[in-house]
């Protein structure tokens, strides 16, 4: 009996430490959760209150408005946890977007329900919250937008409504995923297209009338011109995706795909001003690439994220190692520790107001300083100890915060096993490689920099295997650093 408590314990223990650290929730402001909770109320009065409008009304009408009230308050509610879930750094601007599209199409409902086609009020939000918040946010807001009909009067065609969750669930998906502005031109063309011909199929042809009729667009039932209203809402909707992107800080695929594009601006100026860091930055991307393929983490944007994170190096070049072709060394003139490290925090603050300048997405800018995190500044801690014992490790830490993701804290540790991966012996085995990345990544980890990130024990593992796969690749075309072990800094 003993020995099964024993097991059961061990194995509850192996159990606990394999799952993934529970994560902070997002902090959301009291007007923004007051906001938010209006929202919802407008939402379940707008889709409850046509059971109110009922004479004479009884006690079980009453209720079954009640009813309806309650349920409509409630899935708005799961969708924000859905939401929530999917994306854990969802502002509350964002969610006051997925609600208040909601609203938009529980009232566009009760006005034109009778004469414009679901298909066409509920594909076209569907497509920008699967591009802006993922797919599974999407089909959670579809699979409400598609069950709840204000008016009851309202009696839709069971075929039809398989339709509407065929082609919408379909965009929630393929959204989710689009990589670029084509495809989803593409996708605006196609989706119209299968539900027209689903809808001949399944509803018959009959009521199908072209162009030259005068009011197509509202001819109820008409598939041809319920259609073509799809195609043309989806298409404005994709027209208006780079503005619901900069209002509502939405990131897309698209839009970080072309972050990603290196004739931008600032990625230009990076490799011409800054070679060192550009090349740096390169050998990163590959390695925080590879390290997220193996997670399942986001490839995207842990992509650009890493193209951007060192760009406040754009404000001094030279006084970071990298760009120094081993010539002259500013920090050794200066002779000053704190000043050195005063300009190794200003890569931070200074790439910060690059990103504001150049409107990066919070979400790329906070690579910036999560990089960094509350790292020590190892080599200049050093040297100040060698003039004075006593001084403050304060002056020598970054100012954080440490990763709050797992694609900042992937890019925590593939920063710091760069240069130490470039500057190793080509003759180096995997087993030394191996273990150079592993005491880095443990080091991080001692200092409580990954405290945040949500990387599970497992996930780390499959960090230091990935980080070894690209030192395999790369050390027949390495470039060595005019470093050595003692003086790595970045
Ligand atoms: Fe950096
Ligand atoms: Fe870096």
């Amino acid at each position: 009996m003993q020995n099964i408590t024993t097991i059961l314990k061990k194995l509850f223990y192996l159990w606990r430490r394999s799952q993934v650290p529970v994560k902070q929730p997002i902090k959301i402001s009291r007007i923004d959760n007051l906001i938010i909770f209006l929202v919802c109320i407008l939402i379940s009065i707008i889709s409850s209150y046509k059971r109110l409008l009922i004479s004479p009304l009884s006690i079980t009408d009453i209720f079954s408005w009640l009813l309806t009230f309650t349920e409509i308050f409630i899935i708005s509610g799961i969708l924000i946890l859905v939401s929530k879930k999917e994306n854990p750094t969802i502002s509350s601007r964002q969610i006051i977007f997925i609600l208040t599209l909601l609203l938009a199409v529980q009232a566009t409902k009760i006005a034109l329900a009778s004469t414009i086609s679901p298909l066409s009020m509920i594909i076209p939000p569907a497509l920008i919250i699967s591009q802006g918040m993922g797919s599974i946010t999407a089909l959670a807001w579809v699979s409400i937008a598609s069950l709840s009909w204000p008016d009851q009067a309202v009696s839709i065609n069971n075929y039809l409504f398989f339709i509407l969750l065929v082609c919408a669930s379909v965009v929630s998906l393929l959204g989710g995923r689009i990589r670029n502005r084509v495809q989803l031109l593409q996708l605006s063309i196609f989706v119209p297209i299968g539900s027209f011909l689903s809808q001949w199929i399944l509803i018959g042809k009959d009521k199908i009338s072209f162009i030259n009729n005068q009011d197509f667009v509202l001819s109820n039932g008409d598939k041809f011109s319920d259609s073509l209203l799809l195609a043309i809402v989806m298409f404005f909707t994709i027209l208006f995706i780079p503005i619901f992107e900069s209002i509502f800080g939405l990131l897309t695929k698209a839009r970080l795909l072309e972050l990603a594009d290196k004739e931008k601006p600032l990625i230009r100026r990076l490799s011409l001003e800054a070679p060192g860091t550009f090349e740096h930055t390169l050998l990163i991307c590959g390695l925080a690439e590879e390290a997220t393929r193996m997670i399942g983490g986001d490839i995207d944007l842990i992509k650009t994220g890493a193209l951007y994170h060192d760009v406040g190096k754009l404000y001094a070049p030279n006084w970071f190692i990298e760009n120094q072709d081993g010539l002259k060394n500013p920090h050794d003139e200066l002779d000053d520790p704190i000043k050195s490290a005063q300009v190794l925090q200003a890569h931070v603050d200074e790439g910060l107001k690059f990103a504001r300048k150049n409107r990066l997405p919070k979400l790329i800018a906070n690579f910036i300083p999560e990089h960094q995190g509350t790292l020590k500044m190892g080599y200049f801690f050093q040297k100040a100890q060698e003039k004075n014992l006593d001084i403050n490790e304060y002056y020598f830490r970054y100012k954080g915060p440490i990763p709050q993701s797992k694609e900042t804290a992937i890019l925590m540790l593939a920063d710091g096993c760069e240069a130490a991966l470039r500057a190793m012996n080509i003759n180096a085995s995997d087993k030394e490689a191996l273990e150079t990345i592993s005491n880095i990544i443990y080091s991080r980890q001692k200092d409580g920099q990954l405290d945040d990130s949500n990387l599970s024990k497992g996930e780390i593992f499959l960090i230091k295997r990935a980080f070894l796969n690209v030192w395999k690749r790369i050390r027949h075309r390495r470039i060595q650093y005019p470093t050595s072990k003692n003086n790595t800094f970045s």
